[in-house]
């Protein structure tokens, strides 16, 4: 197929572009590069041995979009692009209200004007809010605390009243929990532009020395050691994921909805000594307050995922931290150098 990834700059995006032609698919990619390098379309390049057409614009701009629609004949959709950052979306909720429905909302119409219905939709574990229990499955009852998690609550409403209306679409919702590590050749990984929000970046830098320590936000939760609990997936197995659900798009109409997870959970505490180990570094770290908004415990039931797309996570946490630090070693600066 040929596939159109909006947002295929990013850190999801790229890595699963790199899956997607490994399994013979051709790859579009769109991206406004708000949050991302052109270098990383570059790296996709040098992994594949493939040239990737690569458009630089705004899925919130229609008739750019459609112009890339009307130059590749586009089989498929995969909707990375958005903004993600939880923290900023409770500052600017405008900004995100807007970029990621508008986005949503444009690239929808013109996939039905152009005869396009085959959508993979980049959901989150955010939506299912404070979990009542542990494993999550998808049947569980969803709730947001955040403009970032409601614009992918709304996102998946749309395509949901979408699917019903319409039994000519094709969409999967996929839900990921927490995406870390980067591709093993140390060419493409994550690169936050700032200091990062997310726990594996943070340590990521700690260990390399560009940032003092971590702050292990809260060490008195309901957890066995009292820190954060989480379901870290290897991001190459994520994009797995991706090219598992383009594979199985056409085997049913209407909408889909899977968690992609491992099923683990592992604390904060083990993060750091996980990451010490595959660095050889040393992971400075102190107790702080908790933050604000912050859940106990949050990992996956994949057992649909496993069954209906055939999926399953297969790198572990150690295995992400030594791509992560193999990435980060050899690209201090990140792709800007
Ligand atoms: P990312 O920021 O690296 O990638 C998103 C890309 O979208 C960026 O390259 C950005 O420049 C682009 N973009 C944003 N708005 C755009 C617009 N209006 N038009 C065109 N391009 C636009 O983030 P990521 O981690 O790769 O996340 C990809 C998707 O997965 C996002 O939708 C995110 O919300 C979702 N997600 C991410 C995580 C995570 O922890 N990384 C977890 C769950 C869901
Ligand atoms: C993980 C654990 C923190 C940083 C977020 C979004 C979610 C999804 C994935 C997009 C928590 C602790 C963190 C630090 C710490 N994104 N931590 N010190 O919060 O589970 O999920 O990213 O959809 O929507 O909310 O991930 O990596 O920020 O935190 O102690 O400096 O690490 O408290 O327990 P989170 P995270």
């Amino acid at each position: 197929m040929r596939i159109l990834l909006t947002g295929g700059a990013g850190y999801i995006g790229s890595h699963t572009a790199v899956e997607l032609i490994g399994r013979g698919h051709e790859v579009v990619v769109v991206d406004n590069l708000v949050n991302s390098h052109p270098e990383a379309v570059r790296r996709v390049e040098r992994i594949t041995g493939r040239a990737i057409a690569f458009h630089k614009g705004d899925c919130a701009d229609p008739a750019f979009l459609d112009g890339v629609f009307a130059e590749h004949r586009i089989d498929a959709v995969v909707h990375f692009a958005g903004l993600k950052a939880v923290g900023e979306s409770t500052a600017q909720p405008l900004r995100y209200y807007r970029n990621n429905l508008d986005a949503l909302l444009t690239l929808c119409e013109v996939m039905d004007a152009r005869g396009v219905r085959r959508l993979v939709f980049s959901s989150s574990a955010t939506v299912y809010g404070d979990p009542a229990a542990v494993p999550i499955t998808e049947e569980m009852p969803l709730s947001v605390t955040n403009p970032y998690g409601a614009t992918k609550l709304f996102g998946e409403r749309v395509l949901t009243d979408l699917a019903e209306a319409d039994p000519e679409w094709r969409i999967t919702l996929l839900r990921y929990f927490n995406p870390i590590g980067a591709h093993a050749s140390g060419l493409i990984g994550e690169d936050p532009d700032d200091v990062p929000n997310n726990l594996f970046p943070y340590i990521s830098k700690v260990a390399a020395g560009r940032l003092p320590k971590l702050r292990v936000f809260g060490d008195d939760y309901d957890t066995p050691d009292g820190t954060g609990v989480r379901d870290y997936l290897h991001v190459v197995d994520l994009a797995l994921g991706h090219s598992a659900a383009i594979d199985r798009i056409d085997d049913r109409s209407g909408l889909r909805v899977y968690n992609l997870g491992t099923g683990q959970g592992t604390s904060v505490l083990e993060a750091v000594r996980a990451f010490e180990r595959a660095s050889g570094r040393e992971v400075p770290h102190e107790v702080a307050a908790r933050r604000p908004g912050d859940i106990a415990t949050c990992y996956a039931d994949p057992a649909a995922a496993n069954r209906d797309l055939d999926w399953k996570a297969a790198r572990t946490v150690a295995d992400a931290c030594a791509d992560a630090w193999r990435w980060q070693s050899a690209n201090p600066g990140g792709y800007r150098g």
